[in-house]
């Protein structure tokens, strides 16, 4: 690979805005092994040159019998909002589309970040945009910044574009985790000062599993750090339009640099839409737009115009989805403080409530929600998925109905899934 320029390259030199790697660049991932001898000859069709893990989020709930109840997977039961239904009524026409997306959907995006169109590129949910961001940025001999715990999809991401990652801890101000979650932009900075490799950094605000958030101070220390070293901050911001009270503070209130992703999965409650979105400046969406017109061509058109419709009635949509999440989390909350007497401190947003495992748990996480799913027949996602700092908890999903909440807690809880 030639004409590359590592942050590695140049320690100590003034800010450099994130130049993208050749999109060319080739990757270092474990290849399948080649069969061998005359079974070779008979047997063996064509091999992949390099495999990926399944998501170990989704595995948690495989193999599941009948009557269990799902609390793993994120994603919002209630119904689609209306606004999306008629307008996929409305759909008579089905053209390819622009590569960035239609027109009225990036300028209803626009004016709900409060960017400029142009700022825009829509993709196949937030994962098209991290796909290409790090398909992008990153490549062998480069290391991406993520948190721990954090959504597994980083890892995968940027493993599959043939860079490393390191994390940075979430921390929580109690003993045991017990506390409230939040993002150390001390542990950030420190990190990423001591990794000249890092060229993209991963925040997620509110955090999955943690639903943790930071303050505007945290979000400029990190912001004004990324700066400094010309590293590429991506903001994952798919859960803060669901804050539970005070609204959580996104990469926009303290920098028109760095690139926040976002998509209709979580807060408009349309995960089956496969719209998502990246904003931030001209050219990282240049570098970003043939990666994800290759991977795609464009989002479905069908999908944008439902996106479209979503985003205009943001004002009705979004109240709606935080009421529906509110009073799942009342259904959470009161079961649990009837079968513990705890009472539980909500989130700062998203619809993850992260708890303890008890301790015949931490030595393998992976096999006790394994059984908890066999034996009280309710799935959790064990926190060991997000990072090793997952290792002595779980995450449950109150997107669920709020029938299995109830169901669900009472199981998790009288099956000694959660630490007393
Ligand atoms: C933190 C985070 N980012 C991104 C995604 C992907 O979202 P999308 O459905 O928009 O691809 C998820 C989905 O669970 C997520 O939790």
């Amino acid at each position: 690979m030639s004409s590359v320029a590592r942050s590695s390259d140049r320690p100590g030199r003034p800010a450099v805005f994130p130049m993208p790697l050749r999109v060319d660049a080739h990757h270092a991932l474990p290849r399948a092994v080649p069969p061998s001898g005359r079974d070779c000859a008979r047997h063996a069709g064509p091999q992949p040159r390099r495999t990926l893990p399944t998501s170990r989020i989704r595995a948690a709930g495989a193999q599941a019998a009948d009557g269990v109840i799902h609390l793993g997977l994120g994603e919002p039961t209630w119904p689609l909002p209306k606004p999306a239904i008629r307008a996929l009524g409305r759909v008579r026409a089905c053209p390819y589309g622009a590569h960035a997306g239609t027109l009225p959907l990036r300028r209803a995006i626009a004016a709900y970040e409060g960017v400029d169109a142009a700022e825009v590129l829509v993709t196949a949910g937030a994962q098209g945009a991290l796909f290409s961001l790090l398909q992008a940025f990153v490549g062998p001999g480069d290391s991406v910044l993520i948190p721990d715990p954090g959504f597994p999809a980083y890892r995968t991401l940027a493993g599959w574009a043939g860079a490393e990652t390191q994390t940075y801890p979430l921390v929580s101000n109690a003993e045991g985790g017990l506390g409230r979650w939040h993002l150390d932009a001390e542990g950030l900075v420190e990190a990423l000062v001591s990794s000249p490799r890092v060229r993209v950094v991963i925040i997620n605000l509110p955090s999955n599993p943690t639903g943790s958030s930071a303050s505007v101070q945290q979000l400029a220390q990190v912001a004004d750090a990324c700066a400094e070293r010309g590293v590429l901050l991506v903001a994952d911001e798919v859960y803060r339009p669901l804050s539970s009270s005070v609204p959580v503070p996104g990469l926009r209130a303290v920098t028109d640099t760095g690139v926040v992703v976002s998509s209709v999965s979580k807060a408009w409650a349309a995960p089956g839409l496969r719209v998502g979105w990246m904003t931030g400046p001209s050219n990282v969406l240049e570098a970003c737009t043939p990666l994800h017109a290759t991977a795609t061509t464009a989002a479905a058109g069908p999908s944008q115009a439902a996106a479209r419709a979503l985003l205009e009635a943001s004002d009705r949509v979004l109240p709606a989805s935080r009421a529906a999440l509110a009073s799942r989390w009342q259904a959470l909350a009161d079961t649990w403080q009837a079968e513990t007497g705890a009472v539980l401190d909500p989130p700062d947003g998203g619809f993850y409530h992260y708890f303890p495992l008890p301790p015949s748990a931490w030595n393998d996480p992976v096999a006790f929600c394994a059984s908890l799913r066999d034996r009280a027949k309710v799935v959790v996602v064990p926190g060991l998925v997000f990072g090793e700092g997952g290792r002595r908890f779980a995450r449950l999903s109150f997107g669920a109905r709020p029938d299995a909440i109830v169901q669900g807690v009472r199981r998790l809880i009288r099956a000694g899934g959660v630490a007393r």
